[in-house]
C-alpha cells in the first residue's frame, strides 16, 4: 500500500484536485486497492472550530465538468507534525506548501516530502488558482504531475 498524502495551502482548491484526479487514475488503472490517498492544508484559513470547509465550489465544477469523481463531503483538514509517521509521499503544490510542509513535519529525515510538479519534466509549481481564478489550468498542471507521479510509482 503506497499512502500519499497532498497538500496546499488551504486544502480547498489544488490538493483536494489532486486527491480525486488521482484517486481516477489509479482506479482506472486497476490500482485502487494499492493506494492510501488523502489531501491536507498547511493552514489553517478553512477550518474554523475544527470544522474544515469543502471543496471550493469552482474546483468542483472544475472536477465536475471533467468526469472526475469527488467526495462532496470532503472537508479542508491541517497537515499535523504526526502525519510524517502515517504517510510515504507527501506531495506539495508550490514551494510555499513546501517551507512550510517542511516546518510542520520537522523535516524530511526519511525524504518523504516532494513538490508535485517536479516529477514532470518541466518542474515548476502548480498554477495557483486562488490567484489565476484559471481552474482549468491548475486541473491541467494537476493530471500532468499526477500522470507523472504515478509513472515513478509504477
Ligand atoms: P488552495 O487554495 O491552497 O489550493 O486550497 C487556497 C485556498 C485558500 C487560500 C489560499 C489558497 N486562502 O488564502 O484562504
Amino acid at each position: 500500500m503506497i499512502k500519499i498524502c497532498f497538500v496546499c495551502l488551504g486544502n480547498i482548491c489544488r490538493s483536494p484536485m489532486a486527491e480525486f484526479i488521482m484517486k481516477d487514475m489509479v482506479n482506472k488503472a486497476g490500482k485502487g486497492k494499492d493506494f492510501y490517498i488523502v489531501s491536507k492544508a498547511t493552514h489553517s484559513e478553512n477550518i474554523w472550530r475544527g470544522k474544515g470547509a469543502p471543496i471550493y465550489p469552482p474546483a468542483q465544477r472544475c472536477l465536475k465538468a471533467h468526469g472526475i469523481p469527488f467526495d462532496s463531503e470532503k472537508e479542508a483538514a491541517l497537515l499535523e507534525p504526526d502525519d510524517y509517521f502515517d504517510f510515504d509521499y507527501f506531495i506539495g503544490m508550490d514551494k510555499q506548501n513546501l517551507y512550510f510542509m517542511h516546518q510542520t513535519l520537522g523535516g524530511d529525515p526519511a525524504h518523504k516530502i516532494h513538490a508535485l510538479m517536479d516529477y514532470t519534466p518541466r518542474g515548476g509549481e502548480v498554477a495557483d488558482p486562488w490567484y489565476t481564478r484559471n481552474f482549468e489550468r491548475a486541473f491541467a498542471d494537476i493530471s500532468e504531475g499526477c500522470e507523472a507521479l504515478f509513472e515513478a510509482l509504477r
